[in-house]
């Protein structure tokens, strides 16, 4: 199977149509997507991503009007959410209406749902007229795809069609809110920081997550990993002269190092932006696994707002296999 890479949207609409996955631009990562009422597509994509069926998936929707199609209930904090946060990074755990193929919920009484912000991918769910679902389009455990040809490098050959948005402006996955007892719990830090999630909601509960539970496999230890070995450090310069002799790739987030030890160095926002560094994560991991290097050395970024998702994104990168 030859893969098209294009930005054409009816073209893309068509394959889904016929049952394809191919992969599908959002403001956070690119998505491996498939028509949600469709049995067989939702089966392929678990197939194709090698993802363990009690690993849920996020329903993609045209707009917040669409919500009922899949959900049976929606509490009022939840709707106060949606009308602040979407179109945008942030999925909702709402209590699922029959209909929805239990492929999708991996049985789970709720369903995840988006309403993404990228004009291509809202564009594409406005054509085809039925709810995508859409894990992030790596294999299980990878890093997630900020680029087409990520996705491209991932699936080659294995699915039609990658519609290609471009760079993703947010880079990080979306954040994840459920509603356990009624009340609000955040289930995976994501591209909206908490911060600005508890000024809607009052302080957040963690759902705890021993780290193996399938509750949120998004919270699973090893996960959002490079191929080479990671290190998450407070102390860059001093990891790196522990590493003396090896290929060194160096994340940084504001300043360069610049030592002679390190093989490749990547600085993520010299002007010290949170969110430009967020962008920038994924696709400086992708490159620096294709340097054939020893080890990354990451550097911990300041534990608030969206620095929390990337030292969370570093530390499950980072665990040992
Ligand atoms: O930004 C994103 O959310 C991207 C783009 C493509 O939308 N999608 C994404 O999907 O990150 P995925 O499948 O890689 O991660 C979805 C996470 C998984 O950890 C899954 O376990 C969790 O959402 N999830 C989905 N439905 C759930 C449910 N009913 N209860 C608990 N967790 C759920
Ligand atoms: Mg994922």
């Amino acid at each position: 199977m030859q893969t098209l890479i294009s930005t054409d949207v009816d073209q893309a609409a068509e394959f889904l149509r016929k049952g394809a996955i191919i992969g599908m631009p959002t403001e956070t990562v690119y998505g491996l997507a498939g028509n949600a009422f469709d049995p067989a597509a939702v089966a392929s994509i678990f197939t194709v991503k090698q993802r363990p069926a009690f690993n849920p998936l996020i329903v993609h929707l045209a707009g917040m009007d669409r919500v009922n199609d899949v959900a049976r209930e929606i509490p009022a904090v939840a709707e106060a959410l949606m009308r602040q946060f979407w179109p945008g990074p942030l999925t909702l755990l709402l209590p699922v209406r029959s209909n929805v193929p239990e492929t999708i919920t991996a049985g789970k009484p709720t369903v995840a749902v988006r309403v993404p912000a990228h004009p291509m991918a809202l564009a594409l769910l406005e054509k085809t007229e039925f709810p995508l679902v859409a894990p992030s389009a790596n294999p299980f455990g990878a890093i997630s795809p900020t680029r087409a040809a990520h996705v491209v490098q991932f699936f080659q050959g294995r699915i039609p069609f990658v519609l290609d948005g471009g760079a993703c402006r947010r880079g990080i996955e979306s954040t994840i809110v459920g509603f356990p007892d009624g009340e609000p719990a955040l289930y995976r830090l994501g591209a909206i920081p908490l911060e600005a999630l508890e000024a809607l909601t009052g302080p957040l509960r963690l759902f705890a997550s021993a780290g193996t539970s399938p509750d949120a496999p998004g919270m699973l230890l090893r996960h959002y990993a490079p191929e080479t070995p990671l290190i998450l450090t407070d102390d860059p310069a001093a990891t790196v002269r522990d590493h003396d002799g090896q290929r060194i790739g160096l994340l940084r987030y504001r300043e360069a190092l610049a030592s002679g030890l390190v093989h490749r160095e990547i600085v993520l926002s010299p002007k010290g932006s949170l969110q430009e560094a967020a962008a920038a994560l994924y696709d400086s991991l992708h490159q620096l696994d294709n340097f054939n290097l020893d080890v990354i050395i990451a550097e911990r970024f300041p534990d608030r707002d969206l620095g929390r998702t990337l030292n969370d994104r570093l530390r499950r990168a980072g665990k040992a296999r």
